[in-house]
């Protein structure tokens, strides 16, 4: 016996009915059950899987409303929401058609049929199930590849509840994000969990970087350019709104906009209209714009540098992430993080790290944030010769130009460095540190907690 077709399943409470589309689609090849009442139709349907249905919309209960056969669908639309529904319709019930077809019918078929149409409605319905179960299929495929992608982000300390929090709570909306906090904070990290975390993740996610670009360059950059717009075009250009739409535009280091091109971003922020540079065409995008920075927007705003309207249409939710030295729990987790990565990278099974190494770690004062602890890592799997990380294998120094000067500081500041400076000069170690101070160990850890190292 031959594959069949398609299996297909028929309800009307007039046998005649049923024998004769069963000998017609049986003949034609496809596998045919049969249902004589709504009860039936949904022990079959409860049954097994079905590729197409063919349903009458009147049974006994009242044979002309429809209202049982509405009732049908709704029923038939929870067990199975794909199954593709023909419904079969007296020759005077058109508006029962169409009520069928708003209750999720995909088409019609009117009593006394034709052969040849029914049989062509079946098949149409069979084919664009099986497309739309591979489109269902490839996208939960890609959803799963994506999740599997989510970027690592650490966040265990309780300075950054609050930034956990509004990522899980702004992620699906449309909102505009601006992301604050110092270099190397993780702030492209956060834009790219916001959109994979977001409806738009299975649409690009496209980064601008306004930092470094002239005017002219910026704008072509964003809104595209025609051929022949400037002396330099001599191909027509893609800008970033178009790249990014129904995805997510992420504009890095926004306070470096060229302030001439603020208002006109702005406007295309609140239309969604993108005029391409030379063009006078509009295109519609819907994009959701995710921005970040560094620099303090307020002040750029009292120089004139920055725009208070752009502001506000990007700041809906603003996320900071604060510095790696307010979040000293996260230290050791992110150190272990790159531990785990670079030894695989670099074929080298480290154990962890060793007492000397642990005290250097945390009393750095880490001024690039999470991508120096990256970097000190990483240098200190090609350098370890042991089983663990030492603090020698570390070899962190004390940051040049990543403090005030020292004429700035209270005491009380400058203790606290010169503290963390001979510690880290004798690895960690608390007596070594506290015999080069003058002071006794017990002093020493009085000073210590005192400062929160
Ligand atoms: N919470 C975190 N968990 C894991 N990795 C992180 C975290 N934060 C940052 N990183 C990593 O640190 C590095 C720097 O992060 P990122 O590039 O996002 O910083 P940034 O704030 O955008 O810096 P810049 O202002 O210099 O552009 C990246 O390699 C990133 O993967
Ligand atoms: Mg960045």
């Amino acid at each position: 016996m031959s594959v069949p077709l398609g299996r297909v399943l028929i309800a009307d409470d007039q046998v005649n009915i049923l024998d004769a589309l069963k000998l017609l689609l049986g003949g034609e090849g496809y596998e045919v059950a049969t249902a004589a009442s709504p009860a039936e139709l949904i022990k079959e349907l409860e049954r097994s899987d079905f590729d197409v249905a063919l349903i009458d919309l009147n049974y006994t209960r009242d044979t002309t409303s429809g209202q049982e056969g509405f009732e049908l669908l709704d029923r038939m639309k929870g067990i199975d929401p794909t199954l593709p529904v023909l419904v079969m319709t007296g020759w005077s019930s058109v508006s029962g058609a169409v009520e069928a077809m708003r209750r999720g019918a995909r088409d019609y078929i009117e009593k006394p049929w034709d052969d040849d149409k029914l049989v062509a409605a079946v098949q149409t319905q069979l084919e664009l199930r099986r497309a739309l179960r591979r489109s269902r299929r490839l996208q939960e495929e890609n959803t799963r590849l994506q999740r599997r992608d989510l970027p690592t982000f650490i966040a265990e300390a309780p300075a950054m509840k609050a930034v956990r929090e509004t990522i899980e709570r702004v992620a699906a909306s449309d909102a505009s994000v601006l992301i604050t906090g110092e270099h190397g904070t993780g702030k492209e990290v956060v834009a790219s969990l916001l959109h994979r975390l977001s409806a738009r993740a299975n649409r690009p996610l496209v980064t601008m970087n306004a930092g470094g670009l002239s005017e002219g360059v910026a704008e072509s950059e964003l809104f595209g350019h025609v051929k022949g717009a400037f002396t330099d075009a001599r191909t027509d250009r893609i800008g970033c709104f178009e790249l990014a739409d129904e995805g997510t535009l992420f504009l890095d280091e926004i306070a470096n906009m060229p302030i001439r091109l603020q208002p006109k971003l702005l406007r295309v922020l609140q239309t969604g209209e993108v005029q391409k540079v030379g063009s006078s065409r509009v295109i519609f995008v819907n994009v959701r714009v995710i921005s970040a920075t560094n620099a303090d927007l307020s002040a750029e705003i009292a120089t004139g540098r920055f725009r208070e309207d752009l502001l506000y249409r990007l700041n809906t939710v603003v996320i900071h992430l604060p510095g790696l030295r307010e979040r000293r729990e996260d230290i050791f987790p992110l150190a272990e993080h790159y531990l785990a990565r670079f030894g695989e990278r670099y074929r080298r099974p480290l154990e962890g790290f060793d007492r000397s190494a642990r005290q250097a770690l945390e009393s750095h004062l880490w001024p690039g944030n999470v991508r120096e602890l990256g970097h000190a890592i990483e240098r200190a799997v090609l350098m370890a010769r042991g089983r663990d990380i030492t603090a020698v294998d570390l070899g962190l120094q004390a940051p040049v130009g990543g403090q005030p000067a020292s004429e700035e500081m209270s005491l009380d500041q400058a203790e606290k460095i010169f503290i963390q400076k001979v510690l880290a000069r004798h690895g960690g170690d608390v007596r070594k540190a506290a015999d080069q101070l003058g002071m006794s160990r017990s002093a020493l850890y009085r000073r210590l907690q005192h400062f929160g190292l």
